[in-house]
């Protein structure tokens, strides 16, 4: 019996949210905090999990059809993996696995796509061989949160996981899913803070993005479309929502550069614009995230500060000057 054991790290996002669903663009990186999955290959075509962090073992079978439908709850991004993969070709086999993770859960953190590209770097390994490449894997996990969680997320999370290098920020465009490793200089501190706990399920993340749909089908791909196009909407809603979403595609433009000439009050001024834009036009903080970021700005070394992910909760991220 060959036991394999994978890791997949968690992320946070230095700037650029709420823009890849609609093809924008994104810069995050990779946590130290990940998911480990331990386990070994069965023949009886079943799927045996547990969990030293959440309660209860699932079993199901590797032909699983119905991932939500999956318990314990937290199984069912397992699940989401091994259906994808399955659907991908990969053969059928069965196996036993545990789980453990330093990341914590239901924070903003990525801790499902954790999970998700954790399972899928495991069948990779037990199933072999190694023929889905990490941009096809990161999709497979895209659809495996939305069949697991019903969440229409996008593709940052699961993308950062599966091709981010430690101690860089991975700019991604999410429109052709390119992605180059940008090096972050060694005079700042990436400080990650926990505000609250969060789910994106049943909350008004699918709202942004039916708004999102909304505007493209009135003025065309937010991400092509300019300030003028986005003051051109009637709504005043769907406004603030164009108006937050062209912006912050131009701020992980400008902050990439700034990271470039190792600028970082520029892109930290950057971050905390983010923030207010989110805060303000897509109303995806809270008072107690604009409370930390607040609480963050007024320390000298911190140079900007912003909600992190999905938001409506979870964690803030600051950037701090290291001398
Ligand atoms: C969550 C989603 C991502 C992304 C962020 C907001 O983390 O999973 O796809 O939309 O929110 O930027």
């Amino acid at each position: 019996m060959t036991v394999v054991r994978v890791t997949a790290p968690g992320r946070v996002n230095l700037i650029g949210d709420h823009t890849d669903y609609t093809g924008g663009l994104v810069l995050p990186m990779v946590l130290e905090r990940r998911t480990v999955m331990e386990g070994h290959r069965t023949d009886d075509g079943m799927v045996r999990v547990s969990s030293a962090d959440q309660a209860g073992t699932a079993v199901f079978p590797f032909d699983v059809d119905e991932p939500d439908s999956v318990e314990p709850h937290w199984a069912r991004y397992v699940a989401g993996m091994v259906r994808e993969l399955r659907l991908l070709g990969m053969s059928t086999t069965g196996f036993e696995a545990s789980i453990t993770t330093d990341l914590p859960i239901g924070a903003g953190l990525s801790s499902s796509a954790a999970l998700e590209i954790a399972t899928g770097r495991f069948l990779r390994a037990v199933v072999g061989p190694d023929t889905i490449d990490d941009v096809t894997m990161a999709l497979a996990a895209q659809r495996a949160e939305h069949h697991a969680s019903g969440v229409p997320c996008g593709i940052m999370d699961q993308l950062c996981i599966a091709v981010g290098q430690h101690g860089t920020a991975t700019l991604i465009d999410c429109h052709d899913l390119a992605f180059r490793h940008v090096a972050l200089p060694d005079s700042i501190d990436v400080d990650v803070r926990f505000v609250a706990h969060r789910t994106l399920v049943g909350s008004e993340y699918s709202d942004r993005v039916a708004d999102c749909r909304e505007i493209e089908r009135r003025i065309g791909p937010l991400r092509l479309a300019t300030t003028v196009d986005a003051n051109s909407l009637n709504d005043a809603r769907l406004r603030r929502r164009a108006r937050h979403v062209v912006s912050e595609n131009q701020r992980v433009r400008d902050a990439v550069a700034a990271i470039e000439v190792a600028d970082m009050f520029e892109f930290g001024r950057l971050m905390t614009e983010s923030h207010r834009s989110l805060a303000s036009d897509y109303q995806t903080s809270t008072p107690n995230m604009d409370h930390a970021v607040e609480r963050l700005l007024a320390e000298p070394d911190v140079l900007g500060a912003r909600m992190t992910g999905g938001g409506f909760g979870g964690c803030v991220v600051a950037i701090r000057r290291r001398d």
